[in-house]
């Protein structure tokens, strides 16, 4: 008998995690950060990354979440009580996340349905910015709703809500054994598809055509810590949450490498058919990959229906395996940023499962609605900004300060090398958690900061600063609310 937050099995953890980082990132980021940072080059920032940062991070994440076996808000405030605020900081950040990613689940979802008869006409752009999302840029464009994409979202949220709500195991867990291995396997599919296209060589020469002199610029191993922070999920309390649901025989540190290798083969994966598509795309229109290659949702939803336009019949099987393939990529990430608050929840006021996830589902559902009117996709870029460039990196310099120096690092090293069949962590482990790591972050994050604070226009900074209250305002509410559990003040640490 499993608990009700409790995985069955380690494959479902990892199945989880993967399908937590595994995301959009992966499909519409990380190809173009490549192609963008050196190509070829891009290679030794991205390990140096990886080794320096995501892994040696992750096994903090999880080692201080194995160890509590308790929510990311307990486990902060167990630490050190006056620092249960900051327990509370990411996982409604996490949540914020999650609210605005289901509005491009819902794009996806209207695309899945285009795909099978082109339905986005000859001229993609328009159809996305005009027909589709109405796009304007004044405020009073939320007052205009746009019904179609409220339904959209609105399924999504009805999925969630259908996996969520369940116990661990019988949801996320079940589901997580089913849908990765799917996407992993229709990802293959189209990739191997892509690269038998015509010009498909020309887009791959592109993509790696490695620039050395670049190695020496600053901004390139910014963009490849940025993108492992991104793509692997970094210091947003996930990591931690899971693997305080999992059982007392998990190795994680083997974990942890699986789930880090899986996420970059994806991505890499992921970066062969872009380009091969985008090579053929090059070699039918004449135009030079470089003016085609974009990232986000221009990626996406402009240039990919373009290609399927000139692709003949191949685009209706194409097109629909790729949206399904992105939704799912989606899906699967966007399940795991309600954990993290409805665990701390579920912990505090001793409600249960079921409960607090239809609550933080209906709550989640009518706020992103704003997303559903002809604003949204501005409020969008505005709060995607803030949470990513702001808020989550503040979130790993606070994990490192609390788990690695509060808590201390070298607690945690005997417990993860006695669990640890192969690999063993040893002084160095507790030299990146404690100083490489935080200082680097800092620098990555003061970047950030000055890059909005540059660039914003007068409503983006309004926006930040709504969600900045709207952050602040949810983290304090939770701090201050009386707990009604009485194991909420008990802590038993495993070490
Ligand atoms: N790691 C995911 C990606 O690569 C993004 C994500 C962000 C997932 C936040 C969960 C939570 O797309």
């Amino acid at each position: 008998m499993t608990d009700k937050n409790e995985w069955g099995s380690n494959m479902s953890f990892i199945l989880a995690m993967i399908g937590s980082a595994v995301g959009l990132g992966n499909i519409w980021r990380y190809p173009y950060v490549l192609y963008s940072n050196g190509g070829g080059a891009f290679y030794i920032p991205y390990i140096v990354a990886i080794l320096l940062m995501g892994i040696p991070f992750l096994i903090l994440e999880y080692g201080v979440g194995y160890n509590f076996k308790s929510s990311f808000a307990k486990a902060v405030k167990t630490i050190n009580s006056k620092w249960e605020y900051l327990g509370w900081l990411l996982p409604v950040a996490v949540f914020m996340i999650m609210i605005y990613y289901s509005a491009i689940l819902g794009w996806d979802g209207i695309y899945i349905f285009l795909s099978f008869f082109k339905g986005w006409g000859a001229d993609p752009n328009a159809y996305f910015t005009t027909t589709l999302l109405q796009s304007s840029d004044s405020l009073s464009g939320l007052l205009s709703f746009i019904p179609l994409i409220a339904v959209a979202m609105l399924v999504g949220w009805v999925i969630i809500w259908f996996i969520s709500h369940r116990d661990l195991e019988k949801g996320l867990g079940k589901v997580s054994k089913i849908l990765v291995p799917l996407l992993f396997i229709i990802m293959i599919i189209i990739v191997g598809f892509s690269l038998t296209l015509p010009g498909a060589s020309v887009g791959l020469a592109e993509l790696f055509h490695p620039d050395w002199s670049l190695l020496g610029n600053f901004d390139i191993w910014m963009a490849a810590f940025g993108q492992i922070v991104f793509s692997l999920s970094l210091g947003m309390s996930i990591a931690f949450t899971y693997a305080s649901y999992t059982k007392d025989d998990s190795d994680l540190i083997t974990n942890t490498i699986s789930i880090a290798l899986a996420n970059s083969l994806f991505e890499n994966f992921a970066a062969l058919g872009v380009f091969s598509i985008l090579g053929y795309m090059s070699l039918q229109s004449g135009t030079a990959v470089a003016d085609l290659v974009t990232q986000g949702t221009g990626l996406v939803f402009i240039v990919y229906p373009t290609v399927f336009n000139v692709l003949g019949n191949w685009a209706y099987v194409l097109g629909p395996l790729f949206f399904f393939t992105v939704y799912l990529a989606g899906l699967t990430s966007i399940l795991s940023t309600i954990e993290p608050l409805s665990f701390s929840i579920q912990n505090k006021f001793g409600m249960t499962r079921k409960r607090t996830m239809t609550i933080l589902i209906v709550v989640g559902a009518i706020i992103s609605m704003i997303y559903a009117t002809s604003y949204g996709s501005s409020v969008l870029g505005y709060v995607d900004t803030f949470i990513n460039q702001i808020a989550i990196l503040l979130g790993v310099i606070f994990e490192c300060i609390i788990f690695a120096w509060i808590f201390k690092a070298e607690k945690l090293i005997d417990f993860l090398n006695s669990r640890s069949k192969s690999i063993k962590l040893g002084k160095w482990w507790i030299l990146i958690v404690k100083y490489i790591l935080p200082i680097f972050v800092t620098i990555v994050w003061i970047g950030g900061m000055y890059d909005v604070i540059q660039n914003s226009t007068p409503d983006q900074l309004i926006f930040t600063v709504i969600s900045a209250v709207l952050l602040l305002g949810a983290t304090l509410a939770f701090t201050l609310l009386p707990s009604k559990s009485p194991n909420w003040e008990n802590s038993e640490e495993r070490v």
